[in-house]
């Protein structure tokens, strides 16, 4: 990753900022993004303290004109953009019959939308200067399987896998790029950590539910993703990677 550009939306914690953090540890400038200046600026001064480069952009990913100027930010601070990693999510636990329209909006707007305008917005560029980027899509287990109280994580999320492999067609035969998900079970030190499994009864039962006995860290998922955008995948498109110790394979069949 040495001189390359990467943009991370929700790069200031969890997953996002392990990644930023992996990046830039090789070579990388990354420019990370969020809704929280003082938690964007705390991360940029992690990754300035082992040397990396990195930019620090405060914008909703639900606005796709903040979607735009984070691409002309990227291009103005470091020449340009070669890999997205759409990271940014909005989750909480509701029943199915009780979510309000607004809490709807609100997840898939993040989830769905958002991910949408920034890969359009990178896309765009990318194709008007003949650049191969690579995106990479943060999805979830429950987009093919279920997930009590997701209704919108999961429907956003089965969204983004179709995204995925339909942007790895249609951008892929035409002009090279690459877009891939990875699917995190549970991870540790994560906003999905803090509101999917707050209750010591659902932190108990996820972990025995996944065969390896453990939640994943961000730091694990941060060298998958490294990994899928790297030219060492260059062969690998319109993939989702689990990454979640066989959790998923678990269910119970009666
Ligand atoms: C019911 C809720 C709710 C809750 C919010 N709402 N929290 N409804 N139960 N716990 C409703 C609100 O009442 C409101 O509807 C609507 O949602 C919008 O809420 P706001 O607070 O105004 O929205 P906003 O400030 O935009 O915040 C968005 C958010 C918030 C999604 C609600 O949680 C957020 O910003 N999250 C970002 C970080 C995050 O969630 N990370 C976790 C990702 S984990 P009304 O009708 O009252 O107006 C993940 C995958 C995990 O994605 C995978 C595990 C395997």
């Amino acid at each position: 990753m040495e001189g390359k550009v990467a943009i991370v939306t929700g790069g200031s914690s969890g997953m996002g900022k392990a990644m930023a953090k992996k990046f830039a540890e090789k070579g990388a400038k990354v420019v990370i993004t969020g809704r929280t200046i003082e938690n964007l600026e705390q991360t940029k001064q992690e990754i300035q303290q082992q040397e990396g480069q990195v930019l620090c952009v405060q914008m909703d990913v639900r606005n796709p004109e903040d979607a735009k100027r984070m691409v002309e930010e990227t291009k103005r601070a470091f020449g340009g953009v070669d890999y997205l990693v759409n990271n940014a999510a909005g989750n909480f636990i509701c029943p199915a019959e009780e979510m309000s329209v607004n809490a709807w909006n609100a997840v898939i707007n993040i989830v769905l939308n958002g991910t949408w305008y920034c890969s359009q917005a990178v896309g765009k560029e990318w194709i008007a200067e003949g650049r191969k980027g690579s995106i990479l899509n943060m999805l979830a287990t429950y987009a093919w399987l279920a997930g009590q109280g997701v209704i919108h994580s999961a429907s956003a999320k089965a969204g983004v896998l179709a995204m995925t492999r339909t942007l790895a067609v249609e951008w892929g035969k035409k002009y090279g790029i690459r877009v891939n998900a990875i699917a995190p079970g549970p991870i540790d030190n994560t906003g999905g950590a803090t509101r999917l499994w707050e209750s010591e009864e659902a932190a108990r039962m996820t972990l025995e539910s996944v065969p390896l006995g453990r939640l994943g860290q961000p730091e694990e998922i941060a060298n998958l993703a490294y990994f899928l955008l790297s030219p060492e995948a260059e062969y690998i498109n319109g993939e989702c990677v689990t990454m979640d110790g066989g959790q998923w394979l678990n269910r119970q069949p009666f």
